[in-house]
C-alpha cells in the first residue's frame, strides 16, 4: 500500500536530535560550544563505548555503561558525591535542601520527606493533577477553535506543571505571590545557566559569576516571601486535604525525631518548584511533539485514552489502565531526558569500565547519550514506544530519566502520575499536528529543553468509533 505522506511518518525519519561532536574540542572549543549547548560537548563516541575520558582544566570521565553506573548510583555511592559544579549552581537557591545535601544530613531530610511522596499521599494530590488538565485543555479547546492557528506547547505544559506545583507545595492564599516566586526561580534559573559553564569546565570558585551575585537580591525576597507562608501555616494549622507544606510540616526523621526547620522546610519545597516542576513540563512537552511525529502512534494512544476515559479528564485511578501512554511517555523520557547530564566529583580512587579515576576527578552520566546508546538500544535514534512493552526486557542502569540507587528522584512516581493525567486528557480530545519547518532543536542547559518551542496545530479529536452491535462484539 501507498505510503499516505499526511499520516504516515517516513520510515526512515527520526525525531529531531542534536549532530554530536566527533573531533576533540579542546578547552576554548568546548567553552564556544558549551555557551550555545551542553549537548554539543558529548562526543559521538559516547554513544558507542562504555567510556570516554579527558582533561579540560579537570580530568573527567563520560560513563555510558550500566554496571559502571551501578556502581557510582548504588554501590559505592559514598565515592561518588554531587558534583561541586551541581552545588555551586542551585546552593544559592535552594541551600542545602535534599537534592544537594551529602552524608547524614541528606539522610535525615530523604528519611524525614520520603512519607510526603507515598502512593498515597500522591493520590490524594492527584485531583490537583486532573484540574489543571481541565484547565490546559480550556485552553487548547480556544486554540482549536481556530483552525490552522498553532499554539506553543511547551508554555501550555509549563503553565499546566506550575499550576499543579503550586497548588500542591503552597496551596494556601497566605498572602504569598506564588507567580512571583516562580518569576524569581526561573530568573535565577536562566541566570546561572549561562554562566553554569564556567563551572561545568573547571573554572575556580573565585572566578566572579555574574548572574549569580545579580539574582542574590532576588532570591532573597523569595525566601523571605516563602518563610512568611510556612510561619503562616504553621499558625493556621493544616488545610483540609494536606499539602506538601503540610505534609513536610509533620514530616518527621523516624530514627532521630528530627523535624525541619522553617528555613529547612523553605528550601526542601523551593526544591519541589525548581526539580519537578520543568522537568515534568518536558517530559509533557516532548512527549507532544513524538506524538505530533508519528500519527499513528498518536491515533493508538487517543484510541486507548479515549477507551478509558470517554469524555471526562484523566484521574490517578486511570493511570494504571493506559499502558501505551506510558510508553510513550517512557519512550519521550528516554529520546529527551529532562536531567540529561549527571555530574559527581570522585572522592577517592576508584576504577571504572578499566580506568583509573583520581581523587577530584568528574564523573558525568550524560543520560543523553546513554539513552541513545548503539550497544544498549536498537535504533537507539528512533521512536518506538514499543520497546518499553517488556520493561523487564530493559535493564534498569541503560534507563535512568530519574536517576537511581540511594539518590533516585524522590518524586518521581508523583511525575509519572501527572504526566499521565495530564497527556491522557489532551490526547483524548485533540489531535496535534507538526508545523513544518518549525521542529524544535534539543538544547541542554541545566534540562533539555526544546529551543523554539514545540509549535503543533491543534485540532478537536476525532470521536471514538461506535460500539460496535451486540452481535458482533459476542463474535
Ligand atoms: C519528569 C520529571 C522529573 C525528572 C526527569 C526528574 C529527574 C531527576 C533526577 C535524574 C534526579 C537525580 C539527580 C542526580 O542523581 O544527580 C532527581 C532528583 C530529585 N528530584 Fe526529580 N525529576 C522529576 C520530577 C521531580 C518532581 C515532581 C519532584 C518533586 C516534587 C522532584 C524532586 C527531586 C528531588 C528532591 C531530588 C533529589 C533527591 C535526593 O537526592 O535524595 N523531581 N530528579
Amino acid at each position: 500500500m501507498p505510503r499516505d505522506a499526511t499520516t504516515d511518518p517516513d520510515p526512515r525519519a527520526l525525531p529531531v536530535q542534536v549532530p554530536l561532536v566527533t573531533e576533540p574540542l579542546g578547552l576554548l572549543g568546548s567553552l564556544r560550544v558549551a555557551r550555545e549547548n551542553v549537548l554539543g560537548l558529548i562526543p559521538d563516541l559516547a554513544t558507542r563505548q562504555p567510556i570516554v575520558s579527558g582533561r579540560t582544566g579537570k580530568r573527567w570521565h563520560m560513563v555510558m555503561d550500566p554496571e559502571c553506573n551501578r556502581r557510582i548510583l548504588r554501590d559505592n555511592l559514598e565515592n561518588y558525591p554531587k558534583s561541586e559544579v551541581t552545588k555551586l549552581i542551585l546552593e544559592p537557591a535552594i541551600g542545602d535542601s535534599l537534592f544537594i545535601a551529602e552524608g547524614e544530613h541528606w539522610l535525615w531530610q530523604r528519611r524525614a520527606a520520603a512519607p510526603v511522596f507515598s502512593a498515597r499521599n500522591i493520590r490524594n494530590l492527584a485531583p490537583i493533577m486532573t484540574a489543571a488538565a481541565e484547565r490546559a485543555a480550556a485552553r487548547l479547546a480556544a486554540h482549536a477553535a481556530r483552525p490552522g492557528r498553532a499554539a506553543n506547547l511547551y508554555d501550555e505544559m509549563v503553565a499546566a506543571t506550575f499550576e499543579v506545583i503550586s497548588d500542591v507545595t503552597f496551596s494556601g492564599d497566605e498572602g504569598f505571590d506564588r507567580l512571583a516566586v516562580h518569576r524569581a526561580i526561573d530568573n535565577y534559573i536562566a541566570e546561572t545557566a549561562k554562566v553554569s559553564l564556567l563551572d561545568i569546565l573547571g573554572a575556580p570558585r573565585w572566578v566572579p559569576r555574574p548572574g549569580r551575585l545579580m539574582s542574590r537580591r532576588v532570591l532573597g525576597e523569595m525566601k523571605r516571601m516563602a518563610d512568611g507562608a510556612i510561619e503562616a501555616r504553621r499558625k493556621a494549622g493544616p488545610r483540609p486535604v494536606p499539602d506538601l507544606l503540610d505534609l513536610l510540616l509533620e514530616g518527621e526523621d523516624p530514627k532521630s525525631a528530627r523535624r525541619m526547620t522553617t528555613p529547612e522546610l523553605r528550601d526542601n519545597l523551593l526544591t519541589f518548584i525548581v526539580a519537578g516542576h520543568e522537568t515534568t513540563a518536558l517530559t509533557l512537552a516532548w512527549s507532544l511533539y513524538l506524538l505530533a511525529f508519528d500519527a499513528r502512534v498518536q491515533d493508538r494512544a487517543r484510541a486507548e485514552a479515549q477507551a478509558v476515559l470517554g469524555g471526562r479528564a484523566a484521574t490517578a485511578a486511570d493511570a494504571e489502565r493506559l499502558p501505551f501512554l506510558r510508553q510513550v511517555i517512557d519512550e519521550a523520557l528516554r529520546l529527551y531526558p529532562p536531567a540529561a547530564f549527571l555530574s559527581r566529583t570522585a572522592r577517592g580512587p576508584d576504577r571504572l569500565c578499566g580506568r583509573e579515576v583520581r581523587a577530584g576527578d568528574t564523573v558525568m552520566l550524560p543520560i543523553y547519550a546513554l539513552h541513545r546508546h548503539h550497544l544498549l538500544w536498537r535504533d537507539p535514534h528512533a521512536f518506538d514506544p514499543g520497546r518499553f512493552a517488556d520493561r523487564q526486557a530493559i535493564d534498569r542502569y541503560a534507563f535512568l530519566p530519574f536517576g537511581d540507587g540511594p539518590r533516585i528522584c524522590i518524586g518521581a512516581a508523583f511525575a509519572m502520575m501527572e504526566a499521565t493525567i495530564i497527556l491522557a486528557t489532551l490526547v483524548a480530545r485533540f489531535r496535534f499536528r507538526p508545523v513544518p519547518g518549525r521542529d524544535p532543536r534539543p538544547v541542554l542547559i541545566l534540562t533539555l529543553r526544546p529551543e523554539g518551542g514545540v509549535w503543533l496545530t491543534v485540532e478537536p479529536a476525532p470521536a471514538p468509533p461506535p460500539d460496535p452491535p451486540p452481535a458482533q462484539r459476542a463474535a
